[in-house]
């Protein structure tokens, strides 16, 4: 599948053996994966695009075992892919060869969380999920949350450096994350397991690993800064007549809600009508071209509540909004945030999805939605767009009934090329995994990604770490 789709040659690394397998077997007795049947999943991305070969599955559970292998691997020269909950949307997750496969999954205990400053410091296997939870039974909420939260993990996210549907309010993890630990890929472990708000003592080394999707080391423990739970949480679901009036409500919400607004989401009739027809959702506002979904966070329930109701009535009444609904019980915030969450879910249901997940000045937002369903006409199943409209990423994706080169053709690199020529990114949240490598060029100056490279090879001499992914085939 991997290597019909995109041409790639295995590196000259080693190959497993017996020696090997027993040298592991050693260091995680009983946690040594070879049955075929059982690595199936770990092999498959999320999206099912992508597909590998992996035949061993490690999974430690401290990071001295991660240290023991890596250090065997080095030695070795076996290239090592690690996984997290294996929910990324760039192919990064699964091996492309043979590459071992390392596992985060048993790495899952919560070290500390301190009342006081809301620190949170644990393994990089825990569930996003789980941790929320452990942290809200304490009055706090982790400063991050995505659609993937029940299998993903916390190491994975950083790995990733997620955005997701907290950003808006909370930022990037790049100003949550108060330290980590990583094992570099000789076995070196690297202990920046701080928890301090400020700490300019030189370079700031684990904004190398926040994002480096596996290829500069794994990162076995976080330390994170956890915002304390609001006391009333309200969410609006809202439909709009056109674009122009979305980014209308848009600069409404951040004029009227003022320091409430936690969350500013879109999406267009197409998600609304695919949600409905493959995960049957339905849609609690009359049919309209675009839905928003706005989150406020405060402290007083009251006062938030008529703060958004007399927001909406004003909407409302201006034409901005066709129709809304409000929800201030847990029940029904849940149900309008599955409507915006579950696209993703709803999309693979639909066919092969191509996934663009893009950064573009927010009047530009929508443009290539309906310049792509002209440009493809009945090639594609469904053109479709929405995401973090408050921090300027759309998620744009095609849908078809199987893979085509001839349409992937189409879409690439026309929508790069349109995206760089908004001075847009052409990875504002995923990450560039196996399937961008080679299209960062188009955010990237040549200076920047020979430095990538450079660094890459500092911390990773024998390139064994995550090979083929994030760095171009040639910087
Ligand atoms: P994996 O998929 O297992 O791995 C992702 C990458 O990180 C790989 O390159 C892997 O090698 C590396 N990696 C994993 N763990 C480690 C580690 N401990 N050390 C070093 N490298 C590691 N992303 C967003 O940004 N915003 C969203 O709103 C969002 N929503 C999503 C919704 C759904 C339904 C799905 C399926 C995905 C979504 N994603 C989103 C994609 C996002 O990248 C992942 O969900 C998440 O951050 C990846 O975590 P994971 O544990 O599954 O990592
Ligand atoms: C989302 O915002 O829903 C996620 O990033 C997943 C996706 O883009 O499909
Ligand atoms: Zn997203």
């Amino acid at each position: 599948l991997t290597h019909e789709r995109y041409p790639v040659q295995r590196l000259p690394f080693s190959v497993v053996s017996e020696e090997d397998r027993a040298a592991f077997e050693r260091m995680i007795p009983g946690r040594v994966i070879v049955d075929p049947e059982e690595l199936e999943a770990s092999n498959v991305d999320w999206l099912r695009s992508v597909r590998g070969c992996g035949k061993v599955l490690l999974r430690p559970r401290t990071s001295e075992e991660v240290s023991h292998i890596l250090r065997h691997c080095h030695e070795r020269n076996l290239a090592v892919s690690t996984q997290g909950g294996n929910t990324g949307l760039v192919g990064g997750s699964v091996p492309v060869f043979d590459e071992i496969i390392l596992s985060t999954a048993l790495m899952n205990q919560v070290i500390s969380f301190h009342d006081m400053s809301g620190t949170l410091v644990c393994q990089a296997g825990c569930v996003l999920e789980e941790l929320s939870r452990h942290v809200e039974e304490r009055g706090f909420i982790m400063p991050l949350d995505l659609g993937a939260k029940g299998s993903c993990h916390i190491g994975g996210n950083l790995a990733t450096n997620a955005g997701g549907l907290r950003f808006l309010r909370y930022g990037s993890l790049r100003g949550t994350v108060l330290g980590l630990e990583a094992v570099l890929a000789d076995g070196t472990v690297l202990n920046c397991l701080m928890s301090l708000r400020k700490d300019n003592t030189g370079y700031d080394l684990k904004q190398l690993f926040i994002g480096s999707e596996g290829t500069l080391g794994v990162i076995t423990a976080v330390s994170i800064l956890c915002p304390p739970k609001p006391r009333a949480v309200n969410v609006a679901f809202l439909g709009c007549p056109g674009f122009a009036e979305v980014l209308q409500t848009f600069r409404a919400c951040r004029g009227m809600l003022g320091e409430i607004l936690s969350a500013f989401e879109f999406m267009d009739a197409a998600c609304m009508q695919l949600v409905g027809s493959h995960l049957r959702l339905a849609s609690p506002v009359q049919e309209s071209p675009f839905y928003v979904l706005v989150e406020t966070s405060g402290s007083k329930a009251e006062h938030d509540a008529e703060k958004l109701s007399s927001f909406l009535e004003q909407l409302l009444g201006s034409g901005l909004v066709t129709d809304g609904t409000l929800a201030t019980d847990q029940r029904k915030i849940k149900a309008l945030w599955a409507l915006r969450e579950r696209i993703a879910e709803a999309l693979s249901r639909d066919g092969y999805v191509y996934k663009y997940d893009i950064s573009l000045p927010v009047e530009r937002l929508y443009d290539l939605v309906p310049d792509l369903r002209a440009r493809l006409g009945p090639r594609a199943k469904h053109v479709v767009g929405y995401g973090h409209l408050g921090d300027g990423n759309l998620h744009l994706n095609v849908t078809a009934e199987a893979f085509s080169a001839a349409l992937l053709g189409e879409l690439e690199p026309y929508v790069y090329a349109w995206t760089a020529g908004q001075q847009g990114s052409v990875s504002a949240e995923h990450g560039v995994g196996f399937k961008k490598r080679d299209v960062l060029g188009y955010s990237k100056p040549p200076e920047a990604l020979r430095l990538m490279q450079q660094l890459k090879t500092l911390l990773d001499p024998k390139g064994i770490l995550n090979p083929y992914k994030t760095l171009p085939t040639r910087a």
